[in-house]
């Protein structure tokens, strides 16, 4: 019988990449605030992405999940949240309609402020300080003052989630994400990239198959799904005060549910079986992830799974692998293939970022868009290989026309890395970046499915 769970049943575990408040009081009036405070998500969207993601396990949908590495506070504006949703929503039509799969569109939106971090410490000219844990924990300046946790943090994270998700619902609800309004979606200086003409190709194409349907009496107005979409939430679960604050009862299932987002997952560095971070998700409704690294062998993945999806429930876990370009093809089979043999059913996301993390010639952490490509290719490789689908992808990304990561159609180079180098934390593909890699995407996802009714013949 496993142990009793409760919200705050995480804090006898054994908990890291958590700051410690000096102020233990303030904190604690933070937590009742945040406990009093309307919730952002309800239960019922979570089961609506639940659903959603146990189509993705079956290889009936596609997952793209994307947005900031760390979103800010002073990168927080109505334009920034637009641009990035935008890209989603180009990255999506252009994965539907190449593919022909329906494609969950998970934003790592309101509510992606706190960072693990690779050391507790940061040096600079021989002053070392306690490292930068996102805008959710301490400030990024270097300064004594800016890096003490301050728990005020966590409810200026709750009002720009809030606000976040209200512009994030007006735009999927409200008409913006109407799909005749796909050449609308191609501004800036995405349309006047190389990726824009494809883009307009494409959103001409899509003109057409919706004047056909029209003609056949399926417009906007008989059929709401032309006209909005839906757009969920994701983020890292990594700041457990916050998360089991938004934790309430459903009155309807009369479950728990983390009301901070439609999704939580677990990171690689905090899924320790017998950790905190692990206790608190066991407990929650929602639909969850676990980022699932090298380091990861095939005992420990279903121990884990045996902790936070006992009743094998379609669309309540998500493995997000992050192995690296190179390691992917050698690291990921023996889990794919664990997984598939015990029966195990998870939706398995791509994350090509993670593993690729380099340092530049001209020192900023940066990514090769061919790294991210490669990786791509190779977990596709491995799931065709193993019988299995290739369930989706995770991005870091940003609508705005940034230079973090190198290369892609507009081959950023090392040298370019300074001109716009935005990021709070790791390096994310630009909007042009991100739409050629939902072309190559696409190609690959045809052909994967295009293998699948002769693979299914092959076996019967
Ligand atoms: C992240 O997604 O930003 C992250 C820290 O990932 P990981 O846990 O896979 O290192
Ligand atoms: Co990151």
């Amino acid at each position: 019988m496993a142990e009793k769970w409760a919200p705050n049943s995480w804090r006898s575990k054994p908990i890291i990449q958590v700051p410690e408040y000096p102020d233990a009081a303030k904190l604690e009036a933070v937590e009742s605030q945040l406990r009093a405070s309307p919730p952002l998500v309800f239960a019922g969207e979570a089961r609506n992405l639940k659903r959603a993601l146990a189509k993705a396990a079956d290889g009936e949908a596609f997952v793209l999940q994307g947005g900031d590495c760390a979103e800010s506070f002073a990168e927080f504006h109505a334009d920034n949240i637009r641009d990035t949703f935008r890209v989603l929503l180009q990255m999506a039509v252009v994965l539907t309609f190449g593919a022909g799969l329906p494609v969950v569109k998970l934003g790592r939106l309101a509510g992606q402020f706190a960072k693990p971090r690779s050391s507790n410490f940061e040096t600079i000219d021989d002053v070392t300080l306690d490292a930068y844990r996102g805008d959710m924990v301490n400030g990024m300046a270097f300064t004594e003052a800016e890096r003490v946790p301050d728990p005020e943090r966590l409810v200026r994270v709750y009002n720009q989630s809030a606000a976040t998700l209200n512009l994030l619902r007006a735009f999927a609800q409200g008409g913006y994400a109407d799909l005749h309004k796909v050449h609308q979606w191609n501004l800036g200086f995405v349309a006047d990239s190389p990726l824009g003409e494809r883009y307009r190709d494409l959103a001409d194409r899509l003109d057409e198959t919706l004047g056909f349907m029209a003609a056949c009496g399926i417009n906007s107005e008989t059929t709401p799904q032309l006209r909005e979409t839906d757009f969920y939430t994701c983020h890292e679960g990594l700041l457990l005060t916050y998360e089991e604050a938004l934790t309430r009862v459903d009155s309807t299932s009369g479950d728990w549910y983390d009301t901070s987002a439609h999704m939580v997952w677990i990171g690689d560095r905090t899924r320790q079986p017998d950790g905190a971070h692990v206790e608190f998700m066991r407990g929650i409704a929602n639909p969850i992830g676990m980022k699932t690294g090298p380091s990861m062998d095939p005992d420990e993945l279903i121990r884990l799974i045996d902790i936070l999806n006992p009743e094998n429930e379609p669309g309540r876990l998500t493995l997000v692998s992050r192995m690296s370009a190179d390691a992917v093809t050698e690291k990921l089979p023996p889990l794919v293939r664990r997984v598939r043999d015990e029966g195990r059913r998870v939706v398995w996301v791509c994350d090509p970022m993670h593993g690729n993390t380099i340092k530049s010639s001209s020192g900023y952490k940066t990514r090769p868009f061919d790294s991210i490509l490669r990786e791509v290719k190779g977990f596709f490789d491995v799931h065709r290989a193993e019988g299995t689908h290739a369930g989706g992808v995770h991005f870091e990304m940003t609508g705005q026309d940034v230079t973090e990561c190198t290369g892609g159609a507009r081959a950023i180079t090392d040298d370019d890395l300074s001109a716009r180098y935005h990021t709070h934390c790791d390096p994310r593909l630009n909007a042009t970046q991100s739409l050629e890699l939902a072309f190559l995407l696409a190609e690959t996802l045809k052909d994967a499915r295009s293998q699948e009714p002769k693979r299914a013949a092959a076996q019967s």
